[in-house]
């Protein structure tokens, strides 16, 4: 294909470095919000004297056109061009003739570019923030049918305080709900127009920005041109975004790999989230988790490559920003298959609420409801806490639990012991207990899925 730029060099380029210098093979993604865009640019063109009526009657045409033809398969994205705003713009020449030349009027790629990349992630945010609520929804709906479902509780991963499955489920809606809210945020950001900025000046056409703005659906206008195609903050942004999302997930696929094992046994997958082995026949294997949790790796470095494309660039276009199309285009399509395939893995994923119990009954998980025991009849909390612990050092020495600890033996260590202590450590009534604001008790649970359903809703 003859370049666009052909007239101060000959157009001739090594091969090599045509294929360095190409972006086709990845822009062409774009071809809907580039055509997009220049149906709008010919109407303001037209609207503003620029070209006439009857050429931007030609142009839409042709470009329509091209789109169905794109859609249809009957127009095959030629990758010997130079990127798809070279494509669309020769491919319209080619069938509409002189008007098709015209396009260009009053535009850059430079601000073309930056243009279809926002348009894109626009609708990007949008999609995230769907599959965002979607796993909120499932896990709401999960925590609400296991409000009472006693499981320990961990930290630094030794047993802690028990706690209920649902309320366990609830902490990573508060995380993904932040994760939706930053989602809208960057969209605002992303929601400002360049086009018009031209290659970085402006230009001397009597061009109506705020018309085009308006006609492609943003909210608002860049109020520099140098700027408007320098900018790529808001894909730093968004990949950042994206970045918490995936390390959310991968803290809950990491526990989903362990509460999976023969050894802990909380969950158990539904056999379309896992696969098997090609020599050891007894295998279940949870690969989707563990590969979302490989993939927030990969996003973290498209991440890494778009801060760093932008480090150190003097204003305004420089063709380094040519790179921040593959980064982001990776980040946008592994966390949103990530948020697909992990929420159809939770929904499916069976609790096992008796080996949940089973381990909540070791490892004095209710030893401070023990020391608060004590507290409610008159000792103070450190020393409450001192002879706790020294009864837990004696359990394990002599393989008890605190439940089978004898009144006599408790007595050894305070009078203040007296029978209604087993009530007081019934992991039942300790979670009941936990009333306080966001706290794990049934009641508390069900008031996070309240307020977390009464957020989505405004998300919507
Ligand atoms: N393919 C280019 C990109 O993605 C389009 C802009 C080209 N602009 C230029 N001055 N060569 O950034």
């Amino acid at each position: 294909m003859e370049k666009l730029w052909k007239g101060r060099t000959d157009g001739k380029v090594d091969k090599t470095a045509e294929d360095l210098n190409a972006s086709i093979t990845f822009d062409k993604r774009l071809y809907k919000e580039d055509i997009t865009g220049s149906i709008a640019h010919a109407k303001m063109l037209s609207r503003q004297g620029i070209i006439t009526a009857a050429e931007e009657t030609e142009i839409t045409r042709g470009l329509i056109s091209i789109l169905n033809d794109i859609n249809s398969g009957r127009l095959v994205i030629d990758d010997s061009a130079e990127d798809i705003h070279t494509f669309i713009e020769g491919e319209l020449t080619s069938r509409i003739g002189v008007s098709g030349k015209k396009l260009h009027t009053a535009r850059s790629r430079n601000d073309q570019v930056a243009l279809d990349m926002r348009m894109y992630l626009k609708a990007k945010c949008d999609e995230t923030e769907e599959k965002l609520v979607a796993l909120i929804e499932v896990l709401c709906d999960k925590a609400e049918k296991y409000s009472d479902a006693v499981m320990p509780g961990y930290t630094h991963m030794q047993p802690a305080q028990p706690i209920t499955y649902g309320h366990y489920l609830m902490a990573y809606t508060a995380m993904f709900l932040r994760d939706a809210d930053r989602i809208k945020d960057c969209k605002k950001r992303i929601d400002v127009s360049p086009i018009g900025s031209l290659a970085l000046a402006g230009t001397t056409y009597n061009s109506d920005r705020f018309y085009e703005a308006s006609l492609l659906g943003f909210k608002e206008v860049g109020i520099n041109s140098i700027d408007g195609v320098s900018d790529r903050d808001f894909c730093v942004e968004i990949l950042s975004a994206l970045a918490i999302i995936q390390t959310h997930l991968s803290r809950f696929a990491e526990e989903t790999v362990l509460w999976s094992t023969q050894e802990f046994g909380y969950i158990t997958l539904s056999d379309e989230y896992t696969t098997g082995s090609s020599i050891m026949p007894q295998k279940k294997n949870p690969d989707m988790a563990e590969l979302v949790r490989g993939k927030t790796g990969r996003v973290y470095g498209d991440l890494m490559a778009m801060l760093t494309v932008l480090k150190g660039l003097p204003l305004a276009y420089n063709k380094d920003m040519q790179e921040d199309k593959e980064c982001v285009f990776d980040g946008v399509d592994t966390v949103l298959k990530c948020l697909e395939v992990f929420t159809k893995m939770i929904k499916s994923a069976e609790p096992n609420l008796k080996k949940m119990r089973a381990a909540a009954n070791v490892g004095f998980l209710n030893a401070t409801d023990l020391a608060d025991y004590l507290v409610k009849k008159g000792e103070a909390f450190r020393t409450a806490y001192k002879i706790c612990g020294e009864i837990v050092a004696e359990c394990i020495a002599k393989g008890k639990t605190l439940e089978s600890f004898t009144l006599e033996e408790y007595k050894n260590h305070s009078e203040l012991f007296s029978e209604d202590l087993y009530d007081a450590i019934d992991l039942d009534a300790c979670v009941k207990r936990r009333t306080s604001y966001g706290g794990t008790s049934p009641s508390g649970v069900k008031k996070q899925i309240e307020i977390v359903r009464e957020s989505l809703k405004k998300l919507k």
